[in-house]
């Protein structure tokens, strides 16, 4: 059997029998009065996913060569991936209580194609999100559920359009940003910034809080793959919202803890996006540029861009206010705080416990709002001070 075809049959299995499975085991726990018990039920659905797609990883693993272009690895790494975290999902492997993974074959094969692609062995926002190739118009998911395929739509959107934004702005870079040819890129930025916002609510609006919780989001939970645990995917790995954070100047690369965090998502991003991220860690932030020249605000050319500048980070600060306050609350926060303290163990993408996800994502909420608050670092000052230059006299 060629490379190709065996990797095109897991495809299949994946698109087709294995969608059907999780369904099945969705439809059994969410009729169960608790919607998180998993153990004891669908057991022969469970076995049957499980040495479907084994013969599927046997077959790869055995043909040693995975690599026939960067595409077809990609797509065989968010195979075995979500295979795992299916696995994961149904607890038929639990990091919590194991030291590796009891499936070798699928490790190996996850270890391989993803140390061959540069990129953490499991399956990535990116496999599920931009690089989701659609067949008939049937994209990849875990389940055919309607919350799925939402919130897949919708962060696929969300994502397109926070990476415009991004593009965007990486163009001013080169023009400098008090060029006059800057204004269509400032324009190009807000309007998809105005996009994700209301992707967001359509998301915010039409997502079931209780299929989300308890049918989608337990697919994105960490896994191990070989000894080591890789955290789950999260809409925010790919480099388009750090290169936002960091253009816009708002979050700073020389900042411990902000560069902490994107040193821990590299390897959860596309090459391409790793490449992207690298460089712009080394441009000077357009806040920075301004503030450079901000003896010139009272002339035409600086405050037209500036303004620009300005309305840009408002919109960014409202995304990221819209993530934590809406999304976030709404979806897991609120939802978790029924549930008992053992429950609440292993609710989140990254493995920490839930408070201290919610610290640490409303810190990256503050520096995006560039909110006033000095245990963090904030460039609300400098922010006032380049909005007190441009205001009316
Ligand atoms: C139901 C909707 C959503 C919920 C409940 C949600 C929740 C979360 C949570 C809990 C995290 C932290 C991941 C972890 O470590 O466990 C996260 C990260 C992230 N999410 Fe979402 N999210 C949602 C939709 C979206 C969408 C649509 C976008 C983009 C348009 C997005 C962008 C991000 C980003 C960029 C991060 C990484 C942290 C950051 O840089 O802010 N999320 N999300």
């Amino acid at each position: 059997m060629q490379v190709s075809t065996r990797a095109e049959a897991f495809d299949r299995w994946i698109r087709g029998p294995f969608v059907e499975l999780n369904t099945e085991l969705e439809e059994q726990y969410f009729r169960q009065a608790d919607h998180a018990q998993v153990e004891g039920i669908g057991d022969s659905l469970k076995a049957t996913l499980r040495d479907e797609g084994h013969v599927h990883i046997v077959g790869l693993l055995k043909e040693g060569n995975t690599g026939d272009g960067f595409r077809s690895a990609f797509n065989v790494l968010g195979n075995v991936g979500l295979y795992l975290a299916a696995l994961r999902r149904h607890e038929l492997t639990n990091p919590a209580r194991e030291e590796r993974s009891p499936f070798p074959e699928a490790s190996s094969l996850a270890l391989h194609v993803g140390a061959s692609l540069g990129m953490a062995p499991r399956f990535a926002t990116s496999h599920l999100a931009t690089h989701n190739q659609a067949i008939d118009g049937v994209r990849k998911s875990f389940t055919s559920l309607r919350d799925e395929l939402l919130f897949i739509d919708e962060n696929t959107r969300g994502i397109l359009a926070l990476q415009t934004a991004a593009d965007a702005l990486t163009r001013i870079v080169h023009l400098g940003v008090t060029n006059p040819a800057a204004d269509v890129l400032f324009a190009t930025a807000k309007r998809a910034l105005e996009d994700v916002l209301q992707f967001n609510q359509r998301l915010f609006e039409q997502l079931d809080v209780q299929r989300f919780f308890y049918c989608v989001r337990p697919y994105y939970k960490p896994y191990r793959v070989g000894r080591l645990e890789y955290r789950g995917a999260n809409a925010g790995d790919f480099s388009g919202i750090n290169e936002l954070d960091l253009l816009l100047g708002l979050c700073r690369a020389n900042d411990p803890y902000y560069t902490n965090l994107l040193v821990d998502k590299m390897s959860f991003m596309l090459p391409a996006d790793q490449a992207r991220l690298r460089e712009c860690m080394t441009f000077t932030s357009l806040l920075d540029e301004l503030l450079g020249s901000l003896e010139h605000a009272g002339s035409g050319w600086f405050r037209a861009n500036a303004l620009a500048f300005l309305e840009v980070c408002d919109l960014f600060g409202q995304y990221a206010a819209q993530h934590h306050d809406g999304l976030v609350k709404r979806f897991i926060e609120d939802p978790a705080a029924g549930l008992s303290k053992s429950a609440q163990q292993g609710l989140t993408a990254s493995g920490p416990p839930l408070p201290v996800l919610l610290r640490s994502l409303e810190v990256l909420r503050d520096m995006r709002m560039a909110a006033p608050r000095a245990d963090m670092p904030s460039r609300h000052e400098d922010l006032q001070r380049l909005r007190f230059a441009l205001r009316p006299v």
